[in-house]
């Protein structure tokens, strides 16, 4: 399913969310849209908090609206800011947990792509739910 008009589609939705972002201490504006196997996209953007570290990155909450309406099965996900920053730790582990192969697309603020892999290129030798199989 996943093809030039989809990846336009993306990037456009990660720089217009972006605009959503609330980064009022670091005024680093993230926006994220993720792509669902069924073809729906969810957005999340940059959530800070005066409280620092209870901020939550854009990526993050584009998984977990994702999963909140019941997707779990990923295609892409194309994550915007100013200068196409790359993703953080914690947000290569939670897209780790729904897939290695989900594409990852960096943009900077233009729409160039900075940054084009799967997560498994982000996070090589993620703690994936099979490592919890004892067996
Ligand atoms: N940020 C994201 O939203 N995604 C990332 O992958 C990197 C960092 C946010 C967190 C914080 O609100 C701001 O960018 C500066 O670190």
């Amino acid at each position: 399913m996943w093809n030039e008009e989809l990846r336009k589609k993306l990037i456009e939705k990660a720089l217009e969310t972006r605009h959503r972002a609330y980064a009022p201490y670091s005024n680093y504006h993230v926006g994220a849209a993720l792509l669902t196997t069924h073809g729906q996209i969810y957005q999340g953007v940059n959530v800070e908090n005066a409280a620092y570290p209870t901020s939550i990155c854009a990526e993050r909450v584009a998984v977990f609206n994702a999963v909140t309406d019941g997707e779990r099965q990923f295609v892409a996900v194309a994550v915007a800011s100013a200068n196409g920053g790359t993703p953080c730790g914690a947000c290569r582990q939670v897209l780790s947990e729904f897939g290695l192969d989900i594409i990852v697309i960096v943009v900077d603020e233009d729409g160039n792509i900075i940054q084009e892999a799967p997560v498994k290129h982000f996070l090589p030798g993620a703690f994936t739910p099979s490592d919890l199989d004892l067996k």
